[in-house]
């Protein structure tokens, strides 16, 4: 199929056309988005590409920012356009260079948010893919990439200096996908763990294995012991003020999780957010405008206050390298594992699939990762 491959797959393998969502415009997923079966399946590989069989994809956060237009300051698309950044399938075509996969490989990998994974079959650079853990279906696998990655950059190589054994960092929602991960993350490596969390998502900490604590005076140091504070009845900062943590690492967003974070960090700790005071994400110039001044107020006084709390507004960046570690180190050791709250299939139910999908993540009210069933796993 592509003239730059030297591969000897079986061109009847890959058919031309394929199912994939298309996206015609900015706003909501019922007004913009539809599902096609004549898309053209990516003809052409250059040397370090790959061509992936779409088994499962995940919808995050952004996803749906994005097919709002939230962020089309930073990101504009031509249309039609597939949407979808997390994706788990398998490798069936090859460029001449690619090194680190053959036909048939498994493999997991966060796109980025140009690439589309809501699609039978998706193409790109070999480095946005690493080797699926083994001990995952795919479904669990799509899960994965963008929330497990950007928990894992937030602890070991943002925070100064990275969270490791007996490190106080308390997570802001402790049930979000990428707070899940943390707990996890920050659990394997003998961390103290504290997360805010409603009282109804307090099962799904459990399902981890948690023996949940709302008891703040106890010493926290028995790893399965963890200390959950119900953000509906209590604010983490005064409930905790004074207790010399190093790390506040925030899922959530909006300004009261920094005012709070201030009571409880130590001198020197980091607050580090995913989400920054705006939880939509609205980019637009005025906003863009207001955020940096704030950022610049914050990083002003993490330098000439007294207690130099550091303010790191963070996003996630592409690394092949760290989805590898993941699946070693922590996932097929059982260290990490995904939460599922749903599969959506689109052979199942078409394009209302999809529907469900963006309107569950845009809830706020997922209760582990949202999934995209696009082919049966064999
Ligand atoms: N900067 C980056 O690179 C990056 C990367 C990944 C994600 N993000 C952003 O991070 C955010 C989280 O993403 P996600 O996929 O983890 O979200 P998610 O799984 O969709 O989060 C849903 C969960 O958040 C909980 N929650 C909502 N409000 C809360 C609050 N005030 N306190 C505690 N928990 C609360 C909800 O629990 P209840 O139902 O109990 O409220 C629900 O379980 C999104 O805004 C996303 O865009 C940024």
């Amino acid at each position: 199929m592509s003239a730059t491959t030297t591969t000897t797959k079986s061109d009847n393998e890959i058919p031309s056309v394929m199912k994939a969502a298309q996206q015609n415009n900015y706003g909501e997923a019922r007004n913009v988005l539809t599902l096609h079966e004549d898309v053209p399946v990516p003809q052409k590989l250059s040397s370090k590409q790959i061509l992936v069989r779409v088994y499962s994809a995940s919808i995050n956060p952004v996803d749906w920012k994005l097919l709002n237009g939230n962020l089309s300051i930073a990101s504009r698309y031509s249309f039609p356009h597939t949407p979808g950044c997390d994706v788990a399938g398998i490798v069936v075509d090859i460029g001449s260079a690619v090194k680190r996969f053959q036909i048939g490989d498994k493999v997991y990998g966060y796109l980025g948010i140009h690439a589309g994974s809501y699609a039978e079959y998706v193409r790109g650079d070999e480095s946005l893919f690493a080797l699926k853990p083994n001990n995952l279906t795919m479904e669990e696998a799509a899960a994965v990439p963008l929330g497990c990655q950007t928990s894992y950059q937030v602890l070991f190589s943002q925070a100064s200096p990275p969270v490791r054994t007996g490190s106080k960092i308390l997570i802001c929602g402790g049930s979000s996908a990428t707070g899940l991960f943390a707990i996890q993350l920050a659990k394997a490596v003998g961390a103290q763990v504290t997360v805010t969390c409603s009282q109804r998502n307090f099962s799904l900490l459990e399902k981890l294995g948690y023996k949940l604590t709302q008891t703040k005076d106890e010493e926290n140091t028995d790893q399965q012991q963890l200390l959950v504070i119900d953000y509906n009845a209590k604010d983490f900062g005064q409930e905790l003020q004074g207790q010399d943590y190093d790390v506040v690492y925030d899922c959530v967003g909006g300004e009261q999780q920094w005012i709070s974070a201030k009571q409880i960090l130590k001198n020197g700790g980091q607050f580090i957010t995913i989400v920054g005071d705006d939880k939509k994400s609205v980019l637009s110039l005025k906003s863009l405008v207001s955020a940096g001044f704030s950022l610049l107020n914050r990083k002003f006084w993490s330098v000439f206050s007294s207690a130099h709390h550091g303010y790191i507004w963070y996003l996630l960046r592409q690394n092949y390298q760290e989805l590898d570690d993941i699946r070693t180190n922590y996932i097929e050791t059982n260290k990490v594992k995904p939460l599922i709250d749903t599969v959506f299939d689109w052979q199942k139910d078409g394009v209302e699939a999809l529907y469900s999908l963006y309107e569950k993540s845009k809830s706020g009210k997922a209760q582990g990762k949202l999934i995209l069933k696009i082919a049966d796993e064999e």
